[in-house]
């Protein structure tokens, strides 16, 4: 899977550290409080994992999965639920955990139906981001990386449903795309 590689963005080393310094961050932020994570499938799964794991502090995790309406209209902002949460979050303090914020309109969305639900808070934590392929603006709490607009896959992110294993972020090699 390496030689599908053409550039390795961001090492399994960094991710382990960003991810440490969040989660004590997120600790101290949440100390005493009803802490739930909200993954986001399926991209979000590694960061979850390896997140929830780096807190000290309890935390509940739930899960939605959603979809744009049309693989062709991404960007169009209107979110489709795939598969909802198990609980209510009436009262909780929510922090929604993604895998990468590009346009944002998916999470934009998805802080306003949470929202909208009464969560008692909800906050962003996302481990990517692309400043520059913003279409809406999001508050997000804890970002791990700023990252160039790129097709970035690895560590959760996929091409066509492959390489979502990878340990690292990276960019593809050009036979990838060909092949
Ligand atoms: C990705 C990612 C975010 C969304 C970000 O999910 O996990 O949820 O796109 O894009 P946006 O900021 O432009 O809205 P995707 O729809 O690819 O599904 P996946 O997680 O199952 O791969």
């Amino acid at each position: 899977m390496g030689r599908d590689l053409a550039d390795v963005l961001i090492s399994e080393e960094a991710i382990r550290a960003r991810l440490a310094e969040i989660a004590a961050e997120v600790d101290a932020e949440y100390a005493g409080k009803d802490l739930l994570l909200v993954g986001v499938l399926k991209g979000a799964v590694m960061v979850m994992a390896d997140f929830a794991r780096a807190l000290h502090g309890p935390a509940e995790m739930d899960w939605m999965a959603v979809s744009s309406y049309g693989s062709g209209t991404k960007s169009s902002g209107v979110v489709r639920i795939l598969k909802d949460l198990d609980r209510d979050v009436l009262g909780r303090h929510v922090l929604i955990v993604e895998d990468i914020i590009d346009s944002g309109l998916t999470l934009s969305w998805l802080v306003a139906n949470l929202r909208s639900r009464g969560a008692a808070s909800v906050e962003v934590m996302a481990l990517l981001r692309k400043p520059e392929a913003a279409k809406v603006a999001v508050d997000v709490k804890h970002v791990g990386f700023d990252i160039p607009n790129a097709f970035v896959v690895g560590y959760g992110l996929d091409f066509d449903e492959r390489f979502r294993n990878l340990r690292v972020v990276g960019t593809l090699a050009e036979h990838v795309y060909s092949s």
